[in-house]
């Protein structure tokens, strides 16, 4: 039987961070789900479409990974694509609490589906999507941080 594992997030944009992530959970799955979070209480930069081709772009060096999008429940996408992981990356001890939460609620939702936390390399322990955007704006090289497709989706946005 297949081992899946779906990857939810927001992604807006997707950083080196989350590649970190799903490089680590290919390792450990058939196949892995990055899957867009299209989230009413976010404000995006990127439109879902924007962000499921960011998406692609940057991992398309994985055989194993699908890109796709969903609203309403985690859970609900992941039987549906029939995945029994859910992949959450820690940062560090301020994730915690959130994520823990959010596991258990998962787990209450669907006994079946296991929430599995993989920690990125740390040198992106500090990175996030809302600073990626907030340097961009002020035009400051985030190369580092995003893969080269998401450097000049960010130009774009914000020329
Ligand atoms: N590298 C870099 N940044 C990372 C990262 C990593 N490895 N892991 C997380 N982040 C950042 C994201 O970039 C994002 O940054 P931002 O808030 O500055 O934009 C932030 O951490 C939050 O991560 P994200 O993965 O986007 O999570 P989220 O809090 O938006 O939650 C879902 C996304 C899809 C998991 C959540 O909204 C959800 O489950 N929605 C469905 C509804 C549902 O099922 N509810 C019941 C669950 S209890």
């Amino acid at each position: 039987m297949k081992r899946i594992a779906i990857y939810p997030g927001t992604f807006d944009p997707v950083t080196n961070g989350h590649i970190d992530i799903v490089q680590r959970a290919v390792e450990l799955f058939d196949e892995v789900w990055v899957t867009v979070a299209i989230n009413p209480s976010k404000d995006p930069m990127f439109t879902s479409d924007q962000r499921i081709r960011l998406l692609e772009e940057s991992l398309k060096h994985f055989s194993n990974v699908k890109v796709d999008k969903f609203s309403g429940l985690v859970v609900d996408h992941a039987r549906e694509v029939g995945a029994k992981a859910i992949i959450r990356g820690l940062r560090a001890v301020s994730d915690f609490e959130y994520e823990f939460q959010m596991a258990l609620m998962n787990r209450k939702l669907a006994d079946e589906i296991t929430t599995v936390f993989l920690m990125p390399n740390e040198k992106y322990t500090y990175l996030n999507s809302s600073l990626i955007r907030g340097l961009a704006r002020f035009g400051a090289d985030v190369s580092e941080f995003v893969p080269a497709c998401v450097m000049d989706a960010l130009k774009r946005s914000v020329n």
